[in-house]
């Protein structure tokens, strides 16, 4: 009995890590490219600082799905109601967190005066 609860565990375990949405390895690193420049994102560093993980970005993810691409909700052109148009719903994301961790005296990142931190032109 006590075997078959062990393998029943490690078998439950093996199914959780299966399922686990991990960041593909070919996303680790993300580059937008802008007219304002290219913003380079380190995605998977990202991923292990956020506090709640996967979904304080991916907000609409449950755990261990796949999260989808901003823009299948989050229009190019333009706002939906709440559903911010794709370029706020990411800065807002950004800067928001980075914003909130710099005035609590924490790390955080570039905010919304800094554009040009985010956005590198490419020298010529
Ligand atoms: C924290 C980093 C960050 C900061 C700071 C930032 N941006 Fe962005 N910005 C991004 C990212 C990431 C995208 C790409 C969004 C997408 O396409 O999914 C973007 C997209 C844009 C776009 C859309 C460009 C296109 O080609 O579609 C514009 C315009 C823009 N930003 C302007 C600005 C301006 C102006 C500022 C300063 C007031 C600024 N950004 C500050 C990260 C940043
Ligand atoms: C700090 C914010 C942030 C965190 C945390 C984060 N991501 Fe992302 N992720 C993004 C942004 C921004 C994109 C680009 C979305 C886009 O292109 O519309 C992205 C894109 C992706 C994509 C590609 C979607 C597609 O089909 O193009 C996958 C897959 C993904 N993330 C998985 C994850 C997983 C898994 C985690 C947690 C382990 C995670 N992300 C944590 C911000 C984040
Ligand atoms: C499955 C659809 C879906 C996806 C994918 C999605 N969003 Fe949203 N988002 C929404 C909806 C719907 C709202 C309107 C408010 C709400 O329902 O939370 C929203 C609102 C927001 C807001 C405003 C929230 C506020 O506090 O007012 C931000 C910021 C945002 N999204 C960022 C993102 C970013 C960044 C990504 C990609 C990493 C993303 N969203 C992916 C559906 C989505
Ligand atoms: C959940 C909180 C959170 C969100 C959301 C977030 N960041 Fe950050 N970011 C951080 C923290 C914390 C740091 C400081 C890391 C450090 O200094 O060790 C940081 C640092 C950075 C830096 C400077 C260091 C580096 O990695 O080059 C950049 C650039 C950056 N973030 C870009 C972005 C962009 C672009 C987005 C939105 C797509 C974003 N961040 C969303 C928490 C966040």
């Amino acid at each position: 009995m006590r075997k078959i609860l062990f393998l029943l565990t490690v078998v439950a375990a093996l199914g959780l890590v299966a399922f686990a949405a991990d960041i593909p390895q070919d996303k680790q690193v993300l580059q937008f490219k802008t007219m304002m420049g290219t913003v380079t994102f380190n995605h998977a560093a990202h991923a292990k600082a956020a506090p709640n993980g996967c979904v304080d970005c991916h907000h609409k993810t449950r755990a261990g799905e796949t999260p989808k691409p901003c823009s299948a909700c989050h229009d190019k052109k333009k706002a939906d109601g709440k559903k911010l148009k794709l370029k706020d719903a990411v800065h807002k994301n950004c800067w928001d967190c980075h914003k909130k961790n710099l005035d609590a005296g924490k790390k955080g990142g570039p905010v919304k005066k800094d554009c040009k931190v985010c956005h590198v032109k490419k020298k010529k």
